[in-house]
């Protein structure tokens, strides 16, 4: 059964000029771009997207940085895509948890400069992506 993910490349990974090392992975895997867009993040999207970390002690650098430079947000579709890129990207600490081989893992060494961001489950999904993506 196929399925949707939100797929964000963060500045860091904008900057660095990773945005198609990123897309290329996904393509490889077999996954399908069905929404592709660089753009700027406001405040309240970023906001609204980390609502989970507001108690956190990083939120706010967080937003800060999300909202700093271009971001490219992608929906991206296939069988079980959400994992599927959980995988690719690697866990989120690019040092302690993500795998050689992952974005992360290959290209990261902060974990709020971890290059990019995928929903972690359907209902995540559901959510971020009528928030990145509300015309439908
Ligand atoms: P992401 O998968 O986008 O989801 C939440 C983000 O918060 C995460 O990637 C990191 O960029 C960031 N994050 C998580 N833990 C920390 C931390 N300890 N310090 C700074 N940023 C963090």
């Amino acid at each position: 059964m196929s399925e949707r993910t939100l797929v964000l490349v963060k500045p860091d990974g904008v900057e660095r000029g990773l945005v198609g090392e990123v897309i290329s992975r996904i393509e490889r895997k077999g996954l399908k771009l069905v929404a592709l867009d660089l753009r700027t993040v406001d405040r309240q999207v970023a906001e609204e997207h980390y609502a989970e970390h507001a108690e956190k002690p990083f939120f706010g650098s967080l937003v800060e940085f999300i909202t700093t430079g271009k971001v490219v947000a992608a929906i991206v579709e296939g069988p079980r895509a959400i994992s599927a890129f959980r995988q690719l990207a690697g866990g989120t600490d690019p040092v302690e948890k993500a795998a050689p081989g992952s974005l992360r893992g290959d290209y990261g060494l902060e974990v709020q400069y971890n290059l990019v961001h995928g929903s972690d489950s359907p209902e995540s999904a559901e959510r971020e992506i009528k928030l990145w993506f509300p015309e439908g």
